[in-house]
């Protein structure tokens, strides 16, 4: 890290609490030597603090007319940051940062797809079929893998690589299941920063791995699973002072909150019934419960979404800690087709549980072969996504069927990853489709077969 700040950076640290999710001790955002801190001296993990504004009446009017605004002519990133990032429209509610420290592709502004029986639009024959399959008249699926490297990782990321250059870092790193990495390696290839990226070894899709590889990242394969990673890479960032961007760096997860505050703009402002993810390390089901839970402090919104994490049933710790009233935290040796949420200890653990709790949530598990069926019925629909990200799908229709989702209840789910992300798992491979000699009439025959 540099070892002085410019005024303004030292001014935007300043006014930020970084405080224990396990024992509340809080810590100034910046400390002497600029040392950045990930844990408290218990071990928990850290939540950030800013002051939320005061009577806050105006922050939807604001926000609604920053994203009704286009960037003036000419276009350029002063004119299109940070107002035209999904993300730094929400400043004041993530991090209230001067706009010349903004590392931005940009990001977000990702579709919120009406997919319900009812609410999907008579010609949209693909998409009802999602709704069919989840039962549901009112369903919306926000794709975030329509982010700029296919995930939602560019969310928490813009924020991450922007204190990192607010904190002078020459390098970061992370461990992944492979979306993290490939969004690291992006935005830190456009800072100028070297990426170390610590992946488990035979476990990253090929598409993911490609990401970091080609935008330049020092790609690490660590001989053991994601949560053997994550623990290398928190001791290799303190002893060699590389700045550290999994979820457990608390600005990732603000970042991620803007998946809240954009699904709420677009759906006016109206708090859903039912907010329903996939979830691995947890740090997504901290951030957006976080969203909301500040938009309702703020009076945003009326109520909060009752939260349901969706689980692969091989990578289940969560749900076990969940069913047993989160008595005792569990591990779990981590196996599942949905590479992305292979993981048997996630860090973001209590944060994440706080929003199960204060939102009268729920964790429910989903088979592998649900995983893949359900991914199926998204991929045919035209929209397609990634396997971790139809456990959303899977959730939904195992949580209907059970009667614990009412038919009639408004719910989103959230598709974390873009279908290209892994081209091997659930979708028909190259011998399945058919080769013909280039004439009409061999055509004719495939189409009558
Ligand atoms: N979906 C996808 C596509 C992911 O990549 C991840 C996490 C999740 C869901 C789970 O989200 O961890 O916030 O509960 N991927 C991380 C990574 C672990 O390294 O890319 P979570």
């Amino acid at each position: 890290m540099k070892d002085t700040l410019t005024p303004a950076a030292a001014e935007t640290l300043e006014t930020i609490l970084l405080r224990c999710v396990e024992c509340s001790t809080s810590y100034p955002g910046i400390e002497a030597g600029w040392a950045p801190r990930y844990r408290c001296q218990c071990g928990g993990v850290l939540d950030v603090e800013i002051r939320l504004p005061a009577g806050a009446s105006h922050l939807r009017q604001l926000f609604d007319q920053r994203a009704a605004t286009p960037p003036t002519w000419p276009l350029n990133t002063d004119t299109m940051l940070p107002d035209h990032s999904g993300v730094w429209r929400y400043r004041e509610l993530i991090l209230p940062v001067p706009a010349q420290f903004i590392i931005s592709r940009p990001e977000g502004n990702t579709n919120l797809y009406p997919a319900g029986i009812e609410n999907c639009g008579a010609g949209r024959i693909g998409h009802r079929q999602i709704g069919h399959y989840a039962g549901l008249e009112r369903l919306f699926l926000k794709h975030e893998g329509e982010n700029p490297t296919g995930s939602f990782k560019d969310r928490g990321m813009t924020v991450g690589v922007t204190m990192a250059s607010l904190l002078g870092a020459q390098a970061v790193a992370c461990a992944s299941t492979g979306n993290t990495s490939a969004s690291l390696a992006s935005y830190a290839a456009q800072a100028g920063m070297r990426a170390i990226v610590f992946l488990p070894a035979g476990n990253v899709s090929a598409g993911k791995l490609a990401q970091s590889l080609a935008y330049g990242a020092t790609t690490i394969q660590v001989d053991g699973d994601f949560d053997a990673a994550m623990r290398l890479v928190e001791r290799v960032c303190d002893e060699l002072g590389i700045y550290l961007l999994n979820s457990l760096n608390p600005y990732r997860v603000e970042g991620q909150k803007s998946i809240g505050f954009e699904i709420l703009q677009q759906l006016n402002w109206q708090a859903p019934d039912w907010l329903v993810l996939p979830a691995g390390n947890l740090g997504n089901t901290s951030a957006i419960g976080k969203a909301f839970r500040q938009a309702y402090q703020l009076s945003l919104i009326s109520h909060m979404p009752r939260f349901a994490s969706i689980q692969a049933a091989g990578a289940n710790p969560f749900y076990r800690s969940f069913r047993q009233g989160f008595a005792k935290r569990e591990q779990v040796q981590a196996h599942t087709v949905a590479t992305a949420i292979k993981i048997g200890d996630p860090v973001s653990y209590t944060r994440a549980r706080r929003v199960i709790e204060e939102s009268n949530g729920l964790v429910e598990e989903v088979t592998d072969e649900e995983i893949l069926a359900a991914k199926t019925i998204i991929d045919r629909s035209g929209l397609g996504c990634e396997p971790a990200s139809a456990s959303t799908l899977a959730g939904i229709r195992k949580l209907v069927e059970g009667g614990v989702i009412k038919r009639g209840e408004l719910v989103v789910g959230i598709l974390t990853g873009n279908l290209l992300k892994d081209s091997q798992t659930g979708i028909p491979q190259r011998e399945e489709s058919v080769a013909v000699a280039a004439n009409v009439e061999a055509v004719r025959k495939v189409l009558q077969q």
